[in-house]
């Protein structure tokens, strides 16, 4: 497509000052017939501003809403509170004279750039434009969306980065990996200090896929967002592996399987829905309190629901989500990851009108063991929080980490220390409530007091010991259960005995390692008060470059 401006169509405005001043002067040229008038150049300027927003043509357009996606434009207005969207750089031109790209320009360059704001606070962002030449990523593409990340970092304000696109534009050769990188430096260098969320509304592929891993938050679209390093076609060549685009890198895959995704949205609406809810829990950047949330939640409301939640049984599974979502504001939680790694529920919710993030093992899946992955995930979640001056609740109920050689062989201990180490660096208001189980290693990686947990209390179904009573007698009465005269009247004799002693918080409470043993309904008042005098709270790391967790 050619860009037909309204007048010199191949001038620059250096063009421009070189005539005037070959032709003797400015007073020629106003008189001249060959200067616009007013009226021209805004004419002129509205074109250039039309062609910008045209994008790639009507029939693109319709392409890209028959495949149930909406344009660039479109998401960026759902995305922005109404009138509040500035454009910036929509006059942007790429310059690539290679195949012919010198006859096909399109101002803008496939991405729309700007700033607005999500229920009145201000936000950058992008848009990919996949009608402008499938939403690849040229030098100058590049470059714009390395220009709202500049002003994002200058001005402490979020990203949110809408993405569709077919990756590097393979004309412009390594201009386009170029501008890749320059790209992924600053989502580095943003990262702790703005919130950054990337939803994938299309194609990315390729190393395209990694400025979206770096972010803060990924939403993928179902059906139609895709994400993978090598495609289907490259995986059947390599490894004879036939795997369809969803299966490989779709929306289910990544929530579910490889933990890259963190949201699923069933359409585009609602995922760009779900960036604006997240943006709203989250301060602009790292110096800021998140936003509070008024609540007409007494803050004294008893959780009675909770005086029954735990079965009588220590091994009967309950949903810890219930518990969570009862302690909070309005029952309100919005779960992060919620369909990978489901032996750790993380997530946001309001205590108080307080933005907080929550950990909570989840005793019905693998008992709340647990394993690399749960690691991982809740590691990452701590250590946003504590980027962002989010403080953390921890609800505990964990018998340990999963045994298996396929954790041993996967890494369980340096995953394991992530968590260990995530929690022991964070500095924001830490307040864990034991509701059961705090077995072992799992005991103090779990925010315990001994890692700086702050507010640090029990339920009366608390059991704190270094293993379950079970394996803990078959260990340290193994000679006397060898030569009990009835080693089946022993076993259990010696298990209730030990489960006496110590499945139960009044240990931990006698060495202050718990600060309280509360009754389960007055959980939320509890946190909610702890939460008031914390929210000042000021803790000090030795100062470093940087730590060096086990990554
Ligand atoms: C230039 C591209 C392009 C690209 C698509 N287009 N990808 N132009 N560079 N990478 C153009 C097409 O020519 C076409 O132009 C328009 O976009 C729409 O593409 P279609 O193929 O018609 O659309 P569709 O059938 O929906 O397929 C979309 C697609 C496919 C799956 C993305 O286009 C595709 O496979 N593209 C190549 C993807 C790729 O291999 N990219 C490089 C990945 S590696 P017209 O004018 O016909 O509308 C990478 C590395 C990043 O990105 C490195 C960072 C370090």
């Amino acid at each position: 497509m050619h860009c037909h401006h309204n007048f010199r169509p191949n001038h620059s405005c250096s063009d421009l000052i070189i005539t005037v001043i070959n032709k003797g002067g400015l007073e020629v040229h106003i008189a001249g017939e060959d200067m616009p008038t007013t009226e021209e150049r805004l004419r002129d300027l509205r074109n250039r501003k039309a062609q910008s927003e045209a994008g790639g043509g009507q029939n693109r357009v319709d392409a890209q809403h028959n495949r149930g996606k909406l344009t660039a434009r479109e998401r960026l207005e759902i995305l922005l509170d109404d009138g509040t969207f500035q454009e910036i750089d929509a006059l942007v031109e790429h310059r690539c004279r290679d195949f012919d790209m010198d006859k096909n320009v399109i101002p803008g360059d496939g991405v729309v750039t700007g700033h607005g704001c999500i229920n009145g606070r201000e936000v950058f962002a992008f848009a990919q434009d996949f009608t402008v030449y499938g939403g690849s990523l040229g030098e100058m593409h590049g470059l714009k969306i390395c220009k709202v990340l500049d002003m994002a970092l200058k001005t402490g304000k979020p990203v949110i980065g809408l993405n569709d696109s077919g990756g590097a534009r393979i004309q412009e050769g390594v201009a386009s990996l170029g501008s890749y990188a320059e790209i992924f430096f600053r989502n580095v260098r943003a990262s702790g200090v703005v919130p950054q969320i990337s939803v994938i509304m299309g194609p990315c592929a390729g190393g395209a896929v990694y400025s979206p891993a770096i972010t803060d938050f990924v939403i993928m679209v179902d059906q139609t967002a895709h994400m993978f390093i090598t495609g289907p076609e490259v995986i059947k060549t390599v490894t004879n592996e036939v795997v369809s685009f969803e299966e490989l890198g779709g929306a289910m895959t990544h929530g579910s399987r490889s933990g890259v995704s963190h949201f699923t949205a069933e359409d585009d609406e609602s995922a760009i829905q779900l960036a604006r809810d997240l943006c709203d829990m989250l301060p602009s950047n790292n110096l800021e309190k998140a936003p509070t949330k008024k609540t007409s939640d007494p803050v004294n409301r008893a959780c009675d629901k909770l005086d029954t939640i735990i079965p009588d049984e220590s091994n009967k599974p309950y949903d810890v989500v219930d518990v969570i979502s009862e302690v909070l504001d309005d029952n309100g939680f919005m779960e992060v990851q919620a369909d990978w790694a489901q032996n750790i529920v993380i997530g946001f919710g309001h205590l108080n009108g307080h933005t907080v993030g929550v950990v909570a093992n989840q005793p019905k899946i693998l008992a709340g063991c647990l394993d690399i992955d749960a690691s991982d995930k809740a590691a990452r979640f701590v250590r946003f929080c504590d980027a962002f001056n989010i403080p953390l609740i921890t609800f505990e109920d964990v018998p340990g980490f999963l045994p298996g050689t396929n954790q041993e062989w996967g890494g369980i201990i340096r995953h394991g220390a992530k968590l260990l180490y995530a929690f022991a660096e964070a500095t924001v208001p830490k307040l864990t409530v034991i509701l059961r189980k705090a077995y072992g290693g799992a005991y103090d990686v779990m925010s315990s007091k001994h890692i700086r947990g702050d507010y640090n209390v029990a339920w009366p179904s608390a059991e704190l010991a270094v293993m379950g009573a079970d394996g803990a007698v078959e260990i340290i009465h193994r000679r006397r259960l060898k030569s009990a005269r009835n080693p089946e009247q022993e076993r259990v004799r010696l298990t209730e005995d030990f489960n006496e002693k110590f499945a139960n918080p009044y240990k931990a409470a006698a060495l202050g390692y718990i600060d309280d043993v509360i009754e389960p309904s007055e959980t939320r008042t509890k946190l909610a008060r702890a939460l008031e005098m914390l929210m000042d709270k000021e803790e000090l790391r030795p100062a470093r470059k940087h730590g060096n967790i086990p990554l």
